[in-house]
Order: structure tokens, then C-alpha cells, then sequence
């Protein structure tokens, strides 16, 4: 992707026989630069070899010597201990990316991977009747990212909400409400009264488990169409729909299609078909399933019918599934989910594979690992939900507060506030790989010297204000090779990763890659602004050229954040 790195992982491909891939996943950069720019740690090929890592870099240096010296893009190598190190020739490498970043433009990192392809994302799709919390800021966040690095990166992508309108948890809602629920309050303050409903519920239900059956006859009374039950439920969903929009709206979100599993509940009997006529269904107890243990791991069968002879959470996935693949024809199909759903999906991609449908691997479940707020769990349930507008609104006022003490002048204050309190909580979903628990605080989301989004945001602010600066409009031919400084080159290789990054990126639905891309390219570019006087002296020659770098590590550090779902603005 980069011809350097290329040129470094052939050479070391042809003399080792490692595989191209395990090169490039070995490939790191020396501790210190005076060492080279690229090192490659011989353990995995010693082991192979049945040598010291210290004699496999020695002869594996030697051997490349030859290539290295006829090399237009490669300067040195060298074998340090179990390493060998490699040194580019740092002006070409500086040129390339920047002549790279200056001809792509806005699309820089890009490629054309999936070019021809669809992926459907399923994210976000909260539970109705339940208020939005930050748990569900995970899957939206994360899942918004994935969507935006799979559409830059070429593919034909479609959002989808699959609303949470339907099952359980409505039905303790509906038997709440008709229980203690006042009509005048909830049409006051829907989302906060639904909840309250459904927190005492949930306390009702320890002493009195009879609720739990008239929480199913709500839900039975709902599917039987039921008028009374069917009014309350469009009413909940309307209100609850409307927060959520509320939510996507400050996060700039949209979704391609939004359906409800109600939907699919009505597709039942299809889902029953569609397993019975492959003999695969069978009576349990009255309900009914499908075996999908395989081996003697005993996995828990697919539920497709209640004995209650209503659809189930896995049917009605089933239902959503067929019609997606029918409609979109995707060629992945991305689910968004926590980790506690893992079982859940698998359940499904192996129900389908026993009925012999073999585009279900193209299915994959992302999931996440679970977000607490100051250590606190979230449990709508249990009534420890922190509700996402609240914590948007708070971030907002917070950074309002971190202006006014440190930029009193900034212009469009309220704007930017705005900007980087979002960009805050947007960063922090998305900074962690996604099956990690994170624990989450504002004040530390917020911190502009951590490893935070207006971290970001503010290097970026950093870098424009040099351009404001520099008072001209940046030459994209300037000539850089009189560039090649450490601080120079370190940020010229962090540029130089991003296609990689982007890559990796979208095949492992994995976010975090651009986040922690993101912080280093940042940390590259403060260095930079460290140690480089970029507008200092009188060579106007040098100043160009590095006033090209700066720009480009503006750019860069601009496509990451929006990627990610955040904005990035140039004063703050
Ligand atoms: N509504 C579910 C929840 O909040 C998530 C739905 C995920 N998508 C799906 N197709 N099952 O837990």
C-alpha cells in the first residue's frame, strides 16, 4: 500500500519465505529513530528456523544488503540484536505520501475495496419503551463508524434500525402501564415515566412473580391485535422513535431503512415454514425449535415459537435475515450488537446453515463489551440507565465551561462546544477495542491533553492555526526534499499508515484502529509542532515544503474524525 513498506516486506518475503501478511503484521518502527525507520523482530522466523533471533537478523541483514544498496527507496539496513532495521531514503518517503495526500485529496486512505460490494450494518436499534441509554450509544457509535470507514473505503453500505418494538420487555412496559400508569404524566414526560414504569415493574415482579404472566398476556393480547394494546404500543414506539431521533440528530446519524421487529413478528409462519419444510423444526414442550448444537458443545437450540405460539427475538431475526439478503443481496452483513447477544447470533448462523444456506457466511457479529458510567453498570431494568441526551447535554455545558476558562474569545463558542462535547463522547464509544468493558467518565472524556477526542480536535485546531498563520494558500507542488527531520519523518510514517489502518479497519469491523490512529497521528503532529519552528526563519523554500506536511497532517487527522463520526473544528 505504501511502495517503501512494500518494498521492505518483499525483500524480507523473498529472503524468509514468511508469509506477506505475518511480515506486514511484524513490521514495526524501532524504539529509536537513530535505528532506522522500520524493524522487523526475528522471534517468529528464528523459531522456525531453529536459531538465535540474533543470528537470523544478522544473516537476514546480510543478505539483504545487496538489494537494499541498489534500492531507490531504501537507504540502509542493518541488524540490531533480534531485530533488523530499515531506513528509507526520508525525502523520496516524505514526498511520495505528501505527493500521495495532495493528489487524493479529501479522499486520501481510501481504496477500492469494496468496490461492487453491498454491506448491510445493523446498529443502534434501540429498545422502544425504553429510554436510550449509553449502552445504546455503543452500538450506535460504533456502529455509525463501521458504516462510514466501509463507505469510504468504496462499499455500497445500508444502515439499519432494527427497532427493539416488540417482545418481552414491551409487554412488562404494556402491563405496567396498565397497572399504575397515568395518562396525563406520561404524555407529559414519555420517556422518563416509561421508565419509571418499567423500574417498578421489575421491583414489583421480586414479590409478586405473577406480573411476569400478565406482562405475557399484554404481549399475547398485542400480537392477537388487540386494539387497546395496539394503541398503547404505536403510542410508546411513536415516543420512543422520536427520542431516539432526537439522539441521531445531535450525532448526525441517518439509517438507510428502520424496521421494527413488530414487523417481522408477522412473519411467523413464514419463518415456520421455512424451517419445517427442511425438516428441521421440531415440537419441544410446545414450543418450537431447531437443534443447532454441533459436536458435543451443546449449544442451546433456536427458539422459533413460543408456547405461547407467539414469534421469538430469534424468529424474528430469522424473518429480518432472509428479507435483508433478498432484498440487498449484501455481501456482509455486519451485526452491532453487545457481547452477551454472541450466543444469540450464533444460534442463528448455524440454524441457517443447517437449512443449507450458505451466504450466512457473510454474516458476522460484532459485538461490544459493556459500558458503565463512573463504574456504575447500566440496567434499564434496575433503574441505573443514564439517558444519553442527558449525557450529550452535560458534555456540551462542560466543554462550554473549558472554553470560557481557556479561549474566552473564541468565535462561534457555542458551536464548538457543541463540536468537541459530542466529539467527546462520540471518541471515548469508539477508543477501545470494541470487546472491551469501558468505564466512563466525562471529565476524563473531556480532558484536551489525554488520550481523548478533543485531543484530536485540538491538534487539528492547532495545525489550521498555523495555516491561518502562514496567511497563503498551501503549494501542493512545493518542493520537500529538503525535508527529513526526525519529528518530520515520524509524522510522514504515521500519514503513510492510514490505508493500512483504514483496511484492517473495515475486515475486522473494528473502529478502535482509526481512534488509535487517530491519537498517534496527533501525538506525531504535537512533536512536530514541538520541535519544528514550521514558520520561524526566512527560507521560504522550507517553509513550503513543510507548511505541505502540516496541511497533510491536517487533512489526515480531518478524514479520521469524520470517519469516526465526529467533527472537526479549525479553531477551538
Ligand atoms: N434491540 C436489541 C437490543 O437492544 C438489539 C437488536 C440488534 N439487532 C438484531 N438484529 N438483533 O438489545
Amino acid at each position: 500500500m505504501n511502495p517503501f513498506v512494500d518494498e521492505i516486506i518483499q525483500a524480507v518475503v523473498q529472503t524468509s519465505g514468511l508469509d506477506e501478511m505475518v511480515v506486514r503484521e511484524l513490521l514495526a518502527v524501532p524504539p529509536d529513530d537513530k535505528l532506522g525507520d522500520y524493524a522487523l523482530p526475528c522471534f517468529t522466523l528464528a523459531k522456525q528456523l531453529r536459531k538465535s533471533p540474533v543470528q537470523v537478523a544478522d544473516d537476514m541483514a546480510r543478505e539483504l544488503a545487496p538489494l537494499v544498496a541498489a534500492s531507490a527507496r531504501l537507504a540502509s539496513v542493518s541488524a540490531a540484536g533480534p531485530y533488523v532495521n530499515f531506513a528509507v531514503r526520508r525525502a523520496v518517503f516524505i514526498g511520495h505520501v505528501l505527493d500521495c495526500i495532495a493528489t487524493e485529496g479529501p479522499t486520501y486512505g481510501s481504496a477500492d475495496q469494496g468496490r461492487g460490494q453491498t454491506v448491510t450494518i445493523d446498529f443502534s436499534s434501540p429498545n422502544t419503551a425504553k429510554p436510550f441509554s449509553i449502552a445504546h450509544l455503543r452500538s450506535t457509535g460504533i456502529g455509525h463508524a463501521i458504516y462510514r470507514i466501509h463507505r469510504f473505503l468504496g462499499w455500497t453500505c445500508v444502515g439499519i434500525n432494527h427497532l427493539g418494538d416488540y417482545g418481552a420487555n414491551f409487554g412488562q412496559v404494556l402491563a405496567a402501564y396498565s397497572k399504575w400508569g397515568d395518562e396525563e404524566r406520561v404524555r407529559a414526560n414519555p420517556v422518563i415515566e416509561l421508565v419509571t414504569l418499567y423500574v417498578r415493574f421489575n421491583e414489583e415482579v421480586e414479590a409478586d412473580p405473577s406480573l411476569k404472566d400478565e406482562a405475557r398476556e399484554c404481549l399475547r393480547r398485542l400480537a392477537a391485535g388487540d386494539e387497546e394494546m395496539v394503541a398503547l404500543w404505536r403510542w410508546f414506539s411513536t415516543e420512543s422513535l422520536r427520542e431516539a431521533e432526537r439522539i441521531y440528530a445531535i450525532l448526525g446519524i441517518t439509517f438507510d431503512e428502520t424496521l421494527g421487529e413488530s414487523h417481522f413478528a408477522e412473519k411467523l409462519d413464514e419463518v415456520i415454514e421455512f424451517f419445517s419444510s427442511r425438516g428441521l423444526a421440531e415440537e419441544s414442550e410446545g414450543a418450537l425449535i431447531v437443534h443447532v448444537a454441533e459436536g458435543d458443545d451443546q449449544m442451546a437450540p433456536l427458539m422459533v415459537r413460543t408456547t405461547n405460539g407467539t414469534s421469538t427475538y430469534h424468529s424474528r431475526d430469522v424473518a429480518a435475515l432472509l428479507y435483508r439478503h433478498e432484498r440487498y443481496a449484501f455481501d456482509k452483513m455486519v451485526y452491532v450488537t453487545d457481547n452477551r447477544q454472541s450466543l444469540h447470533f450464533q444460534q442463528i448462523f448455524r440454524a441457517l446453515r443447517r437449512a443449507g444456506i450458505d451466504w450466512v457466511d457473510r454474516c458476522q457479529h460484532a459485538p461490544f463489551g459493556l459500558m458503565s458510567f463512573k463504574g456504575k453498570a447500566l440496567s434499564t431494568r434496575k433503574g441505573t440507565t443514564v439517558i444519553l441526551e442527558e449525557v450529550l447535554d452535560q458534555a456540551i455545558t462542560l466543554t462550554q465551561q473549558i472554553i470560557a476558562e481557556k479561549n474566552p474569545d473564541l468565535p462561534h463558542a457555542d458551536a464548538v462546544a457543541r463540536q468537541v462535547g459530542i466529539g467527546a463522547v462520540v471518541f471515548a464509544d469508539v477508543n477501545n477495542r470494541r470487546t472491551r468493558d469501558i468505564s466512563f467518565a466525562l471529565e476524563d472524556v473531556l480532558n484536551f491533553d489525554g488520550e481523548t477526542g478533543p485531543y484530536v480536535q485540538y491538534t487539528h485546531a492547532r495545525f489550521c492555526s498555523i495555516l491561518r498563520k502562514y496567511g497563503r494558500s498551501v503549494d501542493l507542488t512545493a518542493d520537500v526534499s529538503c525535508l527529513g527531520d526526525t519529528a518530520e519523518m515520524r509524522l510522514a510514517r504515521k500519514l503513510a499508515e492510514f490505508p493500512y489502518v483504514l483496511d484492517l479497519s473495515a475486515r475486522d469491523s473494528e473502529p478502535s484502529y482509526v481512534a488509535s490512529f487517530a491519537l498517534e497521528l496527533a501525538t506525531a503532529a504535537n512533536k512536530f509542532y514541538n520541535e519544528v519552528p514550521v514558520l520561524a526563519g526566512d527560507d521560504a523554500l522550507l517553509i513550503a515544503a513543510r507548511v505541505r506536511l502540516v496541511d497533510a497532517a491536517r487533512r489526515t487527522l480531518c478524514t479520521a474524525m469524520d470517519l469516526l463520526g465526529m467533527s472537526a473544528p479549525e479553531e477551538m
